[in-house]
């Protein structure tokens, strides 16, 4: 850690563990009353549980892209943050604000627009929290005497994020053209300006663990940009389909939707690329494998589970099933799960102080939680495509179609369990981490040159055998 400010990530890093503690245990009720043990269902009924669990995960990623801003703006711009004391009341006002929506939801104060559920006056909130986030990130990058490519594909990523906020917010009375919307928010954040967001932190990690010289990693940061918005921006036609909008949204849904996966396996190639290219002795190899992982599992998540369902024809038959949710699952855990795991565990060294990287619990953590969501996946595909045969195909009604498929969420329940105790190893190692140290640590690790650190010395070529 190079300055002082960079320490109120660890706040935000810590929100982050305590809303995916209780993102997970809204998704076992979720998975229990799949199986017909609803006992809770007068207190938490499904639908509201489910706004729950992908609100929280929402907040919590959020959360993690704050405080990996809050850490990265200040190492890359060699100064500290402008205002870290407002870093924290914007962080308390982002859970007050989150935790006060989410006991709304309970009491059916909501807008039931999947995703997009927090009530009108909230969002208010949420849009002045957001602005002194980017303020505050945005005056300490003006400030600066060095603006790196990487710091300026974060920042643009974060403000485009916020500005994509708003259509959500505007009120319509017709159904078709409130999801037209919707998707604006949904879809371009999760399939555009969230990739910019994906890429910074990953150009970052890579730059730091990798020790591959940035100009290399930048340049492929400009290509994965550039795929992003060749694709993403009319890929949005893949969620137009079937609610009202004109035919033509099948042709530029089904093209656009398809060259979509290019920008992940742009990241997955990226990802490979500098790891075979740098050296592999940083100390932190935990938080390079969380690294790899990332670009490997957006692409296998988002890109090629994403491309499974994109087309019309496809489409037509999985769109709203389990099949939707199977892609969920995994593009949500691959590219931003992971992403925000993976800057945490570069930065808890870092900030605390103590090197907890090794430890048999961070290990167990990595393992478990990756092993179990792909499980957790395939419990999700299967399901989804019984549902889709016997209740599209075979003509069987919905709701015996759900019983059928009780089977497939014990599946489902057994590798969340292996997918918890993974996620609870994680939080265990974070918390033995302790609290973050008063004053700098010093550059992250003083034994390896960081590309623009050292201009003129000269690398060590990686050891023969890649
Ligand atoms: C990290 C990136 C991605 C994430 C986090 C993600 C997540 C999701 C989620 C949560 C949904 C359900 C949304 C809702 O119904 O409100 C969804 C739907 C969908 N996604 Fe993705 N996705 C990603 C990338 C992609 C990509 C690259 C493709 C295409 C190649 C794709 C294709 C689709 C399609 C076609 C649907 C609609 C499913 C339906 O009709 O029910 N996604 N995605
Ligand atoms: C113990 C772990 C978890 C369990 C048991 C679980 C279970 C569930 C269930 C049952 C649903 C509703 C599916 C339906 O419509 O019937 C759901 C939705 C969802 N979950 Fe999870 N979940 C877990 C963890 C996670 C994690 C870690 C993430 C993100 C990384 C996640 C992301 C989502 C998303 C995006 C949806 C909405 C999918 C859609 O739009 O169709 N879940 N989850
Ligand atoms: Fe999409």
């Amino acid at each position: 850690m190079k300055f002082k400010s960079q320490r109120v990530a660890y706040w935000f890093f810590a929100t982050c563990m305590l809303l995916l503690t209780l993102q997970i245990v809204y998704g076992i009720i979720m998975g229990f009353a799949r199986i017909g043990m609803d006992g809770l269902h007068p207190v938490i009924p499904f639908n509201v549980a489910r706004a729950v669990h992908t609100n929280l995960l929402v907040m919590w990623l959020l959360a993690g892209f704050m405080g990996a801003a809050y850490y990265i703006v200040p190492d890359e711009c060699d100064r500290e943050l402008e205002w870290p004391k407002l870093a924290y009341v914007q962080l308390i006002a982002l859970v007050v604000t989150g935790v006060t929506a989410i006991i709304g939801f309970h009491f059916n104060w909501w807008e039931g627009r999947k995703f997009l559920e927090i009530p009108r006056p909230l969002d208010f909130l949420v849009v002045v929290d957001v602005l002194l986030f980017i303020t505050n990130i945005g005056i300490t990058i003006w400030k600066s005497k060095r603006i790196t490519t990487t710091v300026s594909v974060l920042f643009f990523g974060l403000l485009m994020a916020a500005l994509l906020y708003l259509p959500g917010m505007i009120p319509f009375d017709n159904q078709t053209v409130d999801s037209f919307f919707r998707w604006w928010v949904v879809h371009l954040w999760v399939e555009g300006v969230w990739e910019l967001i994906m890429g910074g932190i990953l150009a970052f990690l890579l730059i730091q663990i990798t020790g591959v010289d940035r100009e290399v990693v930048e340049k492929w940061l400009y290509v994965i940009v550039g795929f992003t918005f060749l694709s993403g921006i009319l890929g949005t036609g893949h969620h137009y389909y079937y609610i009202g909008t004109p035919r033509y949204w099948l042709w530029i849904g089904g093209l656009f939707g398809a060259l979509e996966p290019l920008a992940f396996l742009g990241m997955a190639i990226y990802g490979i690329a500098m790891y075979r290219r740098g050296g592999r002795n940083h100390p932190n190899q935990m938080a390079l494998l969380w690294t790899l992982t990332t670009c490997i599992l957006s692409f296998v998540g988002a890109g090629f589970l994403g491309a499974a369902h994109t087309l019309p024809q496809v489409n037509m038959y999985t769109h709203g099933t389990l099949v939707t949710g199977m892609h969920g699952h995994l593009a949500f855990w691959g590219a931003y799960a992971c992403l925000v795991l993976a800057i945490i565990t570069y930065a808890m060294p870092q900030v605390t102080g103590r090197k907890r990287n090794e430890d048999a619990s961070a290990s167990y953590a990595f393992w478990a939680s990756n092993i179990g969501m792909l499980a957790m996946t395939v419990a999700f595909g299967i399901a989804g495509v019984a549902q889709v045969y016997l209740e599209r195909r075979a003509g069987m009604e919905f709701l015996d179609v759900q019983r059928e498929l009780e089977v497939h969420f014990i599946g489902l329940l057994l590798a969340a369990m292996v997918f918890g105790s993974g996620i609870a190893a994680f939080i265990y190692n974070f918390i033995r981490y302790g609290l973050p140290v008063a004053e700098p640590t010093g550059p992250a690790d003083p034994t390896r040159r960081s590309s623009d650190e050292a201009d003129g010395v000269v690398v060590p070529e990686p050891a023969a055998g890649g």
